[in-house]
């Protein structure tokens, strides 16, 4: 019998989760099945992340219940792929006795050689990082029909001083401008809807041969596909251009949502945390978008209680939520990282006073979420139907182009994919109810 089925995981960032439809394709393409159900697996891959502690603790949780898996089948190959194989390299073997393969970000290509030598019992590791992969040529194995994403760049540059991904995922790279929108036309004729333009950092996007920056690519999709919807992420504050603004103001295509981190509200914690940016700069770049954009929705990351923060710091946070009025946020404790420029700082915010803060920063946002949301009742907005919703199946959900999520109740004449008209009705802080119109 061959053993061909392959089971991934994925954990992390949006990124992880193209990255595993590049490994999926790869594998495909050597003759390998793509399964979604642990059960039956030849190979069972966790494609991880190494953001912050927590991610890595979940991992470590979820190979020691793949032991049982092991036990049942001898035979069966547990490998790491992501950020975490990245870091931990020979470590993951050496002590986690049932991984048998580590594959690091730029190294997928050897991903079904090392099953190979797997299946003969040799354990393998490949973690080199690449100045140039970007799997240009590879088109990802997508299973979703609808919303895809599409990695325009890889790496990242940045080295803010408490993040772990400049060196899990290496330098900066980008992909070539014309292979994204072929890939792009190719998804819209297959019945694609959307697509979110991945990179850690979109707005350092070059494609240097053809002189082709992060808005002229933006502008260049948005003229290809003209039906769809693009979106993108993360926007780093420091480059957040002008033009960038401008070229979203002048496409009806481009979603009104931009997710802009901040990280913290306090200038000595910005310095600190090599963002290159202070708050004034960040809030002339939040009043720009609210000038050509007034309908878009933002959203942020923040952490609470990096090294030395004051209270009075934690409070210019709170500050600055309360300013910018966020649609949403991503909130984090600081988790100390090997290698980065902070590790060598005392972590010296003690557990409770990280929890209070964070605390406070999470049911802040709630209360803004909530008003904001309130105030979206009686407006009309165009959704795109994505199905059952998570918790009725005879309620539907369809997100807005601000990336809210709207449910409605579900007629016979609505498919997945429609673009519907619904006028809002309802609301709490995650969601908006409405009917169609
Ligand atoms: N501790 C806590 N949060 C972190 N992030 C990145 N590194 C860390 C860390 N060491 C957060 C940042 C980033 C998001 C993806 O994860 O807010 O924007
Ligand atoms: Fe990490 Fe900063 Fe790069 Fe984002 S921009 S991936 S936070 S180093």
């Amino acid at each position: 019998m061959t053993k061909n089925k392959v089971y991934i995981e994925t954990y992390g960032c949006q990124m992880n989760l193209s990255d595993s439809e590049i490994v999926s394709s790869i594998l495909e393409k050597s003759g390998y099945q793509i399964i979604h159900d642990a059960t039956n697996a030849d190979v069972i891959f966790l494609n991880t992340c190494s953001v912050r502690d927590n991610a890595e603790n979940k991992i470590k949780e979820r190979l020691k219940h793949l032991r049982r898996n092991k036990k049942d089948n001898k035979e069966l190959v547990v490998g790491i792929l992501g950020c975490m194989a990245e870091r931990l390299r020979q470590k993951l073997i050496d002590e986690q006795e049932i991984v048998s393969m580590v594959v690091g970000p730029d190294e997928y290509r050897k991903v079904p050689q090392l099953i190979d030598k797997a299946y003969k019992g040799e354990k393998g590791i490949a973690v080199k990082l690449s100045r140039v992969e970007t799997y240009d040529d590879i088109e990802p194995l997508r299973t979703d029909g609808l919303s895809a994403w599409v990695s325009i760049m890889r790496g990242c540059d940045k080295f803010c001083t408490y993040c772990v991904v400049p060196f899990t995922r290496g330098r900066e790279r980008s992909r070539r401008a014309n292979s994204i929108v072929n890939e792009i036309i190719k998804l819209s004729e297959s019945g694609f809807k959307e697509v979110t333009l991945l990179g850690q950092n979109v707005n350092s996007y070059k494609d240097m041969e053809a002189n082709i920056d992060f808005p002229a690519l933006l502008a260049a999709v948005s003229d290809a596909v003209p039906d769809m919807r693009i979106r993108y992420t993360t926007s780093h504050p420091y480059d957040m251009s002008d033009r960038l603004i401008e070229t979203m103001a002048k496409y009806d295509n481009i979603c009104n949502y931009i997710h802009l981190p901040v990280q913290s509200g306090a200038d000595r914690i910005l310095k600190l945390m090599n963002r290159d940016y202070t708050v004034e700069h960040y809030l002339e770049r939040i009043a720009k978008i609210k000038e050509l954009l007034p309908n878009a929705s933002i959203s942020t990351d923040i952490i609470s209680g990096f090294p030395g923060e004051t209270d009075e710091e934690h409070q210019l946070t709170l500050a600055l939520m309360r300013q910018v009025k966020y649609d949403g946020a991503f909130m984090f404790k600081y988790s100390p990282r090997e290698n980065t420029k902070v590790w060598d700082m005392p972590d010296d915010i003690d557990e409770k006073t990280k929890t209070k803060r964070l605390n406070e920063i999470i049911e802040l946002q709630h209360q803004i979420s909530r008003q904001l949301n309130e105030n979206e009742l009686g407006r009309i907005h165009r959704i795109l139907v994505e199905g059952e919703s998570k918790k009725k199946k005879t309620e539907w959900q369809g997100r807005t182009d601000t990336n809210k999520v709207v449910i409605f109740t579900h007629t016979e004449d609505v498919k997945i994919g429609d673009f519907i008209n619904v006028k809002i009705t309802g609301s709490t802080s995650a969601t908006l109810f409405g009917t169609r119109v």
